[in-house]
Protein backbone atom coordinates (compact mmCIF):
# COMPACT_ATOMS: atom_id res chain seq x y z
CA UNK A 1 0.00 0.00 0.00
CA UNK A 2 2.62 2.87 -1.11
CA UNK A 3 0.21 4.59 -3.63
CA UNK A 4 -1.24 7.44 -1.24
CA UNK A 5 -4.09 8.91 -2.59
CA UNK A 6 -2.52 12.21 -1.91
CA UNK A 7 -0.51 11.81 -4.55
CA UNK A 8 -2.78 11.55 -6.69
CA UNK A 9 -4.94 14.40 -5.37
CA UNK A 10 -1.66 16.96 -5.93
CA UNK A 11 -1.40 15.56 -9.59
CA UNK A 12 -5.07 15.62 -10.71
CA UNK A 13 -8.11 17.01 -8.80
CA UNK A 14 -9.32 17.02 -5.44
CA UNK A 15 -10.39 13.52 -3.68
CA UNK A 16 -12.16 13.02 -0.50
CA UNK A 17 -9.83 12.25 2.48
CA UNK A 18 -8.41 9.03 1.55
CA UNK A 19 -6.67 6.51 4.19
CA UNK A 20 -3.80 4.67 4.01
CA UNK A 21 -1.60 2.53 5.94
CA UNK A 22 1.42 5.22 5.74
CA UNK A 23 0.99 7.58 9.24
CA UNK A 24 -1.16 10.68 8.63
CA UNK A 25 2.20 12.75 9.55
CA UNK A 26 5.25 11.87 10.29
CA UNK A 27 8.74 13.92 11.25
CA UNK A 28 12.04 11.97 10.32
CA UNK A 29 14.63 14.14 11.97
CA UNK A 30 13.21 17.06 11.41
CA UNK A 31 15.18 20.33 12.45
CA UNK A 32 14.58 23.81 12.29
CA UNK A 33 16.87 26.74 12.68
CA UNK A 34 16.02 30.42 12.61
CA UNK A 35 19.22 32.99 11.73
CA UNK A 36 22.49 32.30 11.60
CA UNK A 37 26.03 31.90 12.56
CA UNK A 38 26.51 32.93 16.53
CA UNK A 39 22.61 33.90 16.32
CA UNK A 40 21.65 30.82 15.04
CA UNK A 41 18.42 29.24 17.05
CA UNK A 42 17.51 25.82 16.62
CA UNK A 43 13.62 25.36 17.27
CA UNK A 44 13.54 22.04 16.31
CA UNK A 45 16.24 19.92 16.61
CA UNK A 46 15.87 16.04 15.50
CA UNK A 47 12.15 15.77 15.90
CA UNK A 48 10.71 12.40 15.31
CA UNK A 49 6.86 12.15 15.43
CA UNK A 50 4.49 9.66 13.89
CA UNK A 51 0.25 10.44 13.80
CA UNK A 52 -2.35 7.91 12.67
CA UNK A 53 -5.32 8.71 10.92
CA UNK A 54 -8.10 9.66 13.73
CA UNK A 55 -5.93 10.25 16.79
CA UNK A 56 -6.46 13.10 19.15
CA UNK A 57 -3.65 14.62 19.71
CA UNK A 58 -1.86 17.06 22.37
CA UNK A 59 1.21 19.32 22.29
CA UNK A 60 2.50 20.59 25.26
CA UNK A 61 6.14 22.28 26.58
CA UNK A 62 7.22 25.30 28.01
CA UNK A 63 7.39 28.60 26.23
CA UNK A 64 9.84 28.55 23.37
CA UNK A 65 10.08 24.30 23.30
CA UNK A 66 8.96 24.47 19.51
CA UNK A 67 5.29 23.86 19.34
CA UNK A 68 4.50 26.26 16.93
CA UNK A 69 7.29 25.43 14.97
CA UNK A 70 6.30 22.11 14.49
CA UNK A 71 2.77 22.91 14.26
CA UNK A 72 3.57 25.73 11.03
CA UNK A 73 5.72 22.77 9.63
CA UNK A 74 2.95 20.58 9.66
CA UNK A 75 0.39 23.09 7.83
CA UNK A 76 3.08 23.41 5.34
CA UNK A 77 3.18 27.56 6.27
CA UNK A 78 7.08 26.86 7.27
CA UNK A 79 9.58 23.92 5.71
CA UNK A 80 12.61 21.85 7.71
CA UNK A 81 15.88 23.08 8.24
CA UNK A 82 16.54 19.11 7.30
CA UNK A 83 15.14 15.98 7.99
CA UNK A 84 11.96 15.09 6.16
CA UNK A 85 7.63 15.64 6.85
CA UNK A 86 6.08 13.22 5.14
CA UNK A 87 1.92 13.79 4.62
CA UNK A 88 0.30 10.04 4.20
CA UNK A 89 4.02 8.79 3.04
CA UNK A 90 4.25 11.64 0.35
CA UNK A 91 7.61 13.66 1.38
CA UNK A 92 6.18 17.35 1.22
CA UNK A 93 9.61 18.76 0.57
CA UNK A 94 9.58 17.25 -3.01
CA UNK A 95 6.41 18.80 -3.69
CA UNK A 96 5.88 22.21 -5.74
CA UNK A 97 4.55 25.30 -4.00
CA UNK A 98 1.50 24.87 -5.97
CA UNK A 99 0.92 21.02 -5.14
CA UNK A 100 1.61 22.16 -1.58
CA UNK A 101 -1.31 24.83 -1.59
CA UNK A 102 -3.20 22.07 -2.50
CA UNK A 103 -1.93 19.95 -0.37
CA UNK A 104 -2.55 22.89 2.41
CA UNK A 105 -6.68 23.65 0.92
CA UNK A 106 -7.41 19.92 -0.02
CA UNK A 107 -6.08 18.01 3.63
CA UNK A 108 -5.22 20.65 6.68
CA UNK A 109 -7.22 22.92 8.42
CA UNK A 110 -6.13 25.87 11.33
CA UNK A 111 -7.08 27.20 14.29
CA UNK A 112 -5.04 30.02 16.12
CA UNK A 113 -4.91 31.32 19.42
CA UNK A 114 -5.70 34.88 18.20
CA UNK A 115 -8.32 33.47 15.86
CA UNK A 116 -7.46 35.40 12.59
CA UNK A 117 -11.08 36.69 11.66
CA UNK A 118 -11.69 39.41 9.07
CA UNK A 119 -13.03 42.28 11.22
CA UNK A 120 -15.51 43.65 9.00
CA UNK A 121 -16.50 40.37 7.88
CA UNK A 122 -19.64 38.17 8.37
CA UNK A 123 -19.56 34.81 10.23
CA UNK A 124 -20.66 33.17 6.75
CA UNK A 125 -18.73 35.37 4.92
CA UNK A 126 -15.23 34.59 6.95
CA UNK A 127 -16.51 30.70 6.90
CA UNK A 128 -16.50 30.70 3.17
CA UNK A 129 -13.29 32.21 2.54
CA UNK A 130 -11.31 28.96 1.70
CA UNK A 131 -13.99 27.53 0.03
CA UNK A 132 -13.20 31.07 -2.45
CA UNK A 133 -9.29 30.31 -2.89
CA UNK A 134 -10.65 26.75 -3.81
CA UNK A 135 -13.12 28.79 -6.28
CA UNK A 136 -16.32 26.88 -5.05
CA UNK A 137 -19.25 28.08 -7.21
CA UNK A 138 -21.05 30.60 -4.87
CA UNK A 139 -24.40 29.00 -3.60
CA UNK A 140 -22.54 25.99 -2.64
CA UNK A 141 -20.32 28.31 -0.83
CA UNK A 142 -22.93 29.81 1.53
CA UNK A 143 -24.25 26.52 2.09
CA UNK A 144 -21.04 24.65 2.51
CA UNK A 145 -20.50 27.63 5.03
CA UNK A 146 -23.83 27.29 6.48
CA UNK A 147 -23.28 23.84 7.20
CA UNK A 148 -20.46 24.31 8.59
CA UNK A 149 -21.60 26.87 10.95
CA UNK A 150 -24.53 24.72 12.10
CA UNK A 151 -21.67 21.89 13.42
CA UNK A 152 -20.05 24.55 15.56
CA UNK A 153 -23.43 25.71 16.90
CA UNK A 154 -23.50 28.86 15.41
CA UNK A 155 -27.35 29.17 13.52
CA UNK A 156 -28.67 32.28 13.62
CA UNK A 157 -25.00 34.14 13.81
CA UNK A 158 -24.25 33.84 10.21
CA UNK A 159 -24.52 37.48 9.63
CA UNK A 160 -22.96 38.92 12.62
CA UNK A 161 -19.24 40.14 12.79
CA UNK A 162 -16.53 39.03 14.98
CA UNK A 163 -17.08 42.39 17.34
CA UNK A 164 -20.47 41.55 17.52
CA UNK A 165 -19.04 38.17 18.87
CA UNK A 166 -18.05 36.51 21.88
CA UNK A 167 -14.73 35.00 22.24
CA UNK A 168 -16.04 31.92 21.96
CA UNK A 169 -18.08 32.55 19.55
CA UNK A 170 -15.11 34.01 17.52
CA UNK A 171 -13.23 30.96 18.31
CA UNK A 172 -16.51 28.79 16.92
CA UNK A 173 -16.28 30.97 13.40
CA UNK A 174 -12.75 30.31 13.07
CA UNK A 175 -13.25 25.94 14.10
CA UNK A 176 -15.81 26.19 11.27
CA UNK A 177 -13.68 28.04 8.36
CA UNK A 178 -10.47 25.54 9.39
CA UNK A 179 -13.12 22.27 8.70
CA UNK A 180 -15.02 23.69 5.85
CA UNK A 181 -13.11 22.17 3.60
CA UNK A 182 -13.29 18.94 5.42
CA UNK A 183 -9.82 18.81 6.57
CA UNK A 184 -8.32 15.46 7.61
CA UNK A 185 -6.06 17.42 9.86
CA UNK A 186 -7.21 19.96 11.75
CA UNK A 187 -3.85 21.75 13.65
CA UNK A 188 -4.98 24.40 16.58
CA UNK A 189 -2.57 26.09 18.22
CA UNK A 190 -3.87 26.96 21.35
CA UNK A 191 -7.30 27.25 20.18
CA UNK A 192 -8.51 27.88 23.98
CA UNK A 193 -5.53 30.28 24.78
CA UNK A 194 -8.15 33.51 25.13
CA UNK A 195 -10.95 31.72 26.68
CA UNK A 196 -12.15 31.25 30.05
CA UNK A 197 -12.56 28.05 31.60
CA UNK A 198 -16.14 27.45 30.60
CA UNK A 199 -15.92 28.43 27.04
CA UNK A 200 -12.56 26.31 26.74
CA UNK A 201 -14.46 23.21 27.60
CA UNK A 202 -17.28 23.63 25.19
CA UNK A 203 -14.66 24.32 22.76
CA UNK A 204 -12.93 20.99 23.71
CA UNK A 205 -15.76 19.22 23.27
CA UNK A 206 -16.58 20.63 19.89
CA UNK A 207 -12.96 19.50 19.00
CA UNK A 208 -13.71 15.99 20.39
CA UNK A 209 -17.17 15.53 18.52
CA UNK A 210 -15.31 16.45 15.22
CA UNK A 211 -12.49 13.83 15.98
CA UNK A 212 -15.20 11.24 16.99
CA UNK A 213 -18.10 11.68 14.59
CA UNK A 214 -16.25 13.15 11.61
CA UNK A 215 -13.01 11.44 12.48
CA UNK A 216 -10.92 14.39 11.70
CA UNK A 217 -7.74 13.97 13.45
CA UNK A 218 -6.94 16.56 15.49
CA UNK A 219 -3.47 18.06 16.62
CA UNK A 220 -3.38 20.63 19.52
CA UNK A 221 -1.16 22.92 21.01
CA UNK A 222 -2.18 23.43 24.93
CA UNK A 223 -0.63 25.33 27.97
CA UNK A 224 -3.31 23.40 30.30
CA UNK A 225 -3.55 19.78 31.62
CA UNK A 226 -7.33 19.80 31.59
CA UNK A 227 -7.44 20.83 28.08
CA UNK A 228 -4.76 17.80 27.00
CA UNK A 229 -6.80 15.69 29.24
CA UNK A 230 -9.36 15.75 26.27
CA UNK A 231 -6.76 13.86 24.23
CA UNK A 232 -5.69 10.43 23.60
CA UNK A 233 -2.06 11.12 23.56
CA UNK A 234 0.22 13.85 25.51
CA UNK A 235 3.52 14.90 23.18
CA UNK A 236 5.62 16.81 25.15
CA UNK A 237 7.96 19.62 23.85
CA UNK A 238 11.04 20.38 25.23
CA UNK A 239 13.88 22.48 23.89
CA UNK A 240 12.90 21.40 20.09
CA UNK A 241 12.90 17.72 21.20
CA UNK A 242 10.06 15.53 21.90
CA UNK A 243 10.82 14.75 25.60
CA UNK A 244 8.07 12.53 26.68
CA UNK A 245 5.47 11.21 23.75
CA UNK A 246 2.83 9.56 25.24
CA UNK A 247 2.11 6.10 23.20
CA UNK A 248 2.32 4.25 27.00
CA UNK A 249 -0.42 0.88 26.34
CA UNK A 250 -0.99 1.34 22.61
CA UNK A 251 0.31 -1.20 19.91
CA UNK A 252 1.52 1.54 18.02
CA UNK A 253 3.88 1.61 14.98
CA UNK A 254 7.49 2.19 15.58
CA UNK A 255 7.80 5.81 15.54
CA UNK A 256 12.37 6.48 15.05
CA UNK A 257 13.72 4.13 12.28
CA UNK A 258 17.32 5.41 12.88
N1 LIG B 1 10.41 33.42 12.84
C1 LIG B 1 11.30 33.19 13.82
N2 LIG B 1 12.53 33.77 13.78
C2 LIG B 1 13.45 33.53 14.73
N3 LIG B 1 13.24 32.73 15.78
C3 LIG B 1 12.05 32.14 15.89
C4 LIG B 1 11.01 32.34 14.92
N4 LIG B 1 9.94 31.61 15.28
C5 LIG B 1 10.27 31.00 16.43
N5 LIG B 1 11.54 31.31 16.80
C6 LIG B 1 12.25 30.80 17.99
O1 LIG B 1 12.14 29.39 17.98
C7 LIG B 1 11.91 28.89 19.30
C8 LIG B 1 10.64 28.08 19.31
O2 LIG B 1 9.55 28.94 19.09
P1 LIG B 1 8.04 28.43 19.04
O3 LIG B 1 7.21 29.56 18.64
O4 LIG B 1 7.97 27.20 18.22
O5 LIG B 1 7.78 28.06 20.58
P2 LIG B 1 6.45 27.57 21.30
O6 LIG B 1 6.77 26.25 21.92
O7 LIG B 1 5.31 27.62 20.35
O8 LIG B 1 6.29 28.66 22.45
P3 LIG B 1 4.95 29.35 23.07
O9 LIG B 1 4.41 28.36 24.07
O10 LIG B 1 5.48 30.57 23.73
O11 LIG B 1 4.00 29.65 21.95
C9 LIG B 1 11.86 30.12 20.21
O12 LIG B 1 13.09 30.26 20.83
C10 LIG B 1 11.59 31.26 19.26
O13 LIG B 1 12.16 32.45 19.72
MG1 LIG C 1 3.55 28.80 20.26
Amino acid sequence: MTSPDVAETLGSAPASAPVRAAPLVEFRAVTKVYGQGAAAMRALDGVDLSIQAGEFVAVMGPSGSGKSTAMNILGCLDTPSSGSYRFQGVPVEGLSRDQRALLRRNYLGFVFQGFNLLNRTSALENVELPLVYRRTPRAERHAQARRALAQVGLTGWEHHTPGELSGGQQQRVAIARAIVTGPSLLLADEPTGNLDSARSHEIMDLLTGLNRERGITVLMVTHEPDMAAYAGRVIHFLDGRVADDGLAGRSQGQGGQT
